[in-house]
C-alpha cells in the first residue's frame, strides 16, 4: 500500500525491546480453558495455546494477555487461586507454560499475566493453615477474620453483599469442631480476601511479580485492582448508610468506602512498580478497576500500575454522541497521567458485543439482560442499571445480522484510537453470546449465587470453533467443558480463513494496517454535520468515520483501506466504519 499515512515497518525484534510497546498495543485475550484443548479432556491449556501461535501471529496482535492458568478448583473460572507460582497441572506444567512464552515471543507477541491479589482460593496452603490455626494466629492474619455478632457470634460482622450476591462473610468450624469466627470474601465464598495489611502477604505477592517477570512475562493485567485495601474498623457502617452516602450515580468518589477504591491501595502498586522498572524493558500492569472516571488516573499513573482499564465504551449504547464525549473525555484523561488509554467491547466477564449491539435498546451492557450486580460497587447495587454480571440475553428479541454489523463498525473505530486495544478471544469470529446453555451445564458461581436472577457469564467463555465439523469443532478430540451450539459451525476459523468479508479477514486486515498506520497518539475530530456520523483523524492522513445513522453518509477523498461492512455506490451505510488514507 503506498499512501502518505504509511509507516517504515519495525522488525519484531524492535517493537519486543520497545519500552513503549503496550501505549498502542492490540491485545488478545485468551481464556485459557476454552482457547484449545490439545489432551483432549475437554478443557483448553498451555500446549493448545503454543499450537494455535501461528493464527495468533497471522491475526496481528501485540500482545496477549492470559486470563489465571495457576491451580484452581475453578470456583471462579481460575479467579480462584491455589497456588499463584505453578500452572494448572489440567492446563499443562511450568515448562509448558516456558514454551508457550518463548513461541509467543519469537513470533513478536507479548505476554500478559492475570494476576488475583485480592483473594486467593480456599484451597491455597495458607487458608488452609488459617482454618487449622487458633484465631488470633499469624496464620489467620494473612485474611480477614472477624468475630461475628450476636449473643454466640451467630450473626455476620456486617449486612454487606458480596459481588456474587449472599453475604461478604462466611462462618467457619473452629479445628475443635465448634462454630467459629467469619472471613470475608467479595466475591464467591471459595475466595477469601487477603489482608493486605500484613507484610507477609506483600512480600508474597512481590515474590510471584518476580516469578513471572524472570519467566518472561511482559505484563500483568492486575484483577479487582481496586479491592485490596480495606478499612474495617469499628463500628462497620450498614450497607444501607453506605448507599446513604455515595455520591448518586456516581457511587463513592472519594475513597471512604470500606472496601473499593481506597487511597492506600496505591501505596501496593508503588511498590510493584519499582519492582516493575528494575526489569529490561520495565513490565508493564493495567488495572481491572471498576471506579469512578474521576479516581481512573491514579492507577494508570506512571508511579502506579501506569494503565487502567477503561470500560465507557463497553457500557455504551451504540450511540454517536456517547461515543464522542467518551472517546474525548477518557483522551483527554490519559494525557494528564501520561498513560495511554485503553479501550475494549469484549471480555470473559461480559455478553459479547456482537449480542449486546442486536439487542433492542442498542448496546448498553444491561439492557435486554437482568444484571443484578454492579463490580463498580462504589455505587449501592443496581443504582444505574449498568451491570458487571450478566444474564444471558433474551434470544427472541435479537437481531443477530444487526448486532454483528454494528460490534464490526464499532471494533474498526476503536482500533482507530490512540491507546490500547483489547480484544477477546472469539470475537475476531464474529461469536455472539452463547444463551442455550442449560442450567445442568453452568459453571459461573453468580449463577449458583443468584437463582433465578443471574444466568452468569458462561455465554462467553464457550470454547472457540476451529473447525465446522469434529466433537467439538476442532477445539479439541472431544466434547469441550461448556456445550457449543449447532450455530458455531459457521464461524469456524476453517470457514473464514481466505473468505472475503468473513469478520476474521476482516480483524486480520484491520490490525495489520493498523501497525502500519499507527504514529503519534493524536486524534482531531472533523465536523460532519451529522450527529450521528463521528469521524476523526489521526496523524499522517488516517481517517475513521463511523455511521451510527440510517442514511447513508459520503465518505472524505481518499483511498478507502479497510471498512466493516460493503460500502453502498461508494457511500458509507448505516452501522459501518471505514478507514480512509488521503491520496499522497
Ligand atoms: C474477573 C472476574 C472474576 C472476579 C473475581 C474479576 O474482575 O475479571 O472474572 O470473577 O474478578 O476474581
Amino acid at each position: 500500500m503506498s499512501t502518505s499515512a504509511t509507516q517504515a515497518p519495525r522488525t519484531d525484534a524492535e517493537r519486543m525491546a520497545d519500552p513503549n510497546w503496550w501505549r498502542q498495543a492490540a491485545v488478545y485475550q485468551i481464556y485459557p480453558r476454552s482457547f484449545a484443548d490439545s489432551n483432549g479432556d475437554g478443557i483448553g491449556d498451555i500446549q493448545g495455546i503454543t499450537a494455535k501461535v501461528p493464527y495468533l501471529k497471522e491475526l496481528g496482535i501485540d500482545a496477549v494477555w492470559l486470563s489465571p492458568f495457576y491451580p484452581s478448583a475453578l470456583a471462579d473460572g481460575g479467579y480462584d487461586v491455589d497456588d499463584y507460582r505453578n500452572v494448572d497441572p489440567k492446563l499443562g506444567t511450568l515448562e509448558d507454560f516456558d514454551e508457550m512464552a518463548a513461541a509467543l515471543h519469537a513470533a513478536g507477541i507479548k505476554l500478559v499475566a492475570d494476576i488475583v491479589p485480592n483473594h486467593s482460593s480456599d484451597r491455597h496452603e495458607w487458608f488452609k493453615e488459617a482454618l487449622a490455626s487458633p484465631k488470633g494466629s499469624a496464620a489467620r492474619e494473612r485474611y480477614i477474620f472477624r468475630d461475628g455478632k450476636g449473643e454466640n457470634g451467630e450473626l455476620p460482622p456486617s449486612d454487606w453483599d458480596s459481588v456474587f450476591g449472599g453475604p461478604v462473610w462466611e462462618r467457619i468450624t473452629e479445628p475443635d469442631g465448634t462454630p467459629g469466627q467469619w472471613y470475608m470474601h467479595i466475591f464467591a465464598k471459595e475466595q477469601p480476601d487477603f489482608n493486605w495489611d500484613n507484610p507477609e502477604v506483600r512480600e508474597d505477592f512481590l515474590k510471584t511479580l518476580r516469578f513471572w517477570s524472570d519467566r518472561g512475562v511482559d505484563g500483568f493485567r492486575i484483577d479487582v485492582a481496586h479491592g485490596m485495601a480495606k478499612d474495617l474498623s469499628e463500628p462497620m457502617p450498614m450497607k444501607a448508610d453506605l448507599a446513604a452516602r455515595a455520591h448518586g450515580t456516581d457511587g463513592f468518589v472519594d475513597g471512604s468506602h470500606p472496601f473499593w477504591d481506597r487511597d492506600e491501595v496505591h501505596e501496593v502498586y508503588a511498590e510493584w512498580r519499582k519492582l516493575f522498572n528494575e526489569y529490561n524493558p520495565p513490565r508493564t500492569a493495567v488495572a481491572e478497576a471498576w471506579v469512578h472516571e474521576s479516581r481512573r488516573a491514579r492507577y494508570a499513573s506512571p508511579e502506579g500500575l501506569g494503565q487502567a482499564f477503561n470500560f465507557d465504551l463497553l457500557q455504551a449504547d451504540f450511540d454517536a454522541p456517547s461515543f464522542r464525549k467518551i472517546i474525548t473525555e477518557n483522551l483527554i484523561a490519559a494525557k494528564e497521567t501520561g498513560a495511554s488509554s485503553t479501550w475494549v467491547f469484549s471480555n470473559h466477564d461480559v455478553v459479547r458485543h456482537a449480542t449486546r449491539y442486536g439487542l433492542p435498546k442498542g448496546g448498553s451492557v444491561a439492557q435486554g439482560t437482568n444484571a443484578a450486580q454492579d463490580i463498580s460497587s462504589t455505587k449501592p447495587k443496581g443504582q444505574d442499571g449498568k451491570g458487571w454480571l450478566l444474564a444471558g440475553a433474551p434470544a427472541e428479541e435479537l437481531d443477530v445480522e444487526l448486532g454483528l454489523r454494528r460490534a464490526r463498525a464499532a471494533t474498526l473505530l476503536m482500533l482507530a484510537l490512540p491507546g490500547s486495544a483489547y480484544l477477546y478471544q472469539g470475537e475476531e469470529l464474529g461469536l455472539r453470546e452463547v444463551t442455550e446453555i442449560p442450567d445442568s451445564e453452568r459453571q459461573d458461581p453468580s449463577f449458583f449465587r443468584n437463582p433465578g436472577v443471574e444466568i452468569g457469564r458462561d455465554g462467553c467463555r464457550v470454547p472457540l470453533p476451529w473447525t465446522a465439523d469434529g466433537p467439538s469443532f476442532g477445539f479439541g478430540q472431544d466434547r469441550a467443558h461448556l456445550p457449543q451450539p449447532e450455530w458455531f459451525a459457521r464461524y469456524a476459523v476453517s470457514e473464514q480463513e481466505g473468505v472475503e468479508g468473513s469478520t476474521l479477514e476482516f480483524y486480520r486486515r484491520a490490525l495489520r494496517l493498523r501497525s502500519e498506520l499507527q504514529a503519534d497518539e493524536e486524534l482531531e475530530w472533523v465536523e460532519t454535520g451529522n450527529q450521528d456520523v463521528l469521524h476523526f483523524s489521526r496523524p499522517g492522513g488516517w481517517d475513521t468515520v463511523t455511521n451510527f445513522g440510517t442514511e447513508p453518509f459520503e465518505l472524505p477523498a481518499g483511498t478507502v483501506v479497510v471498512s466493516s461492512g460493503p460500502l453502498e455506490d461508494g457511500l458509507l451505510p448505516a452501522d459501518t466504519s471505514a478507514w480512509v488514507v488521503r491520496d499522497a
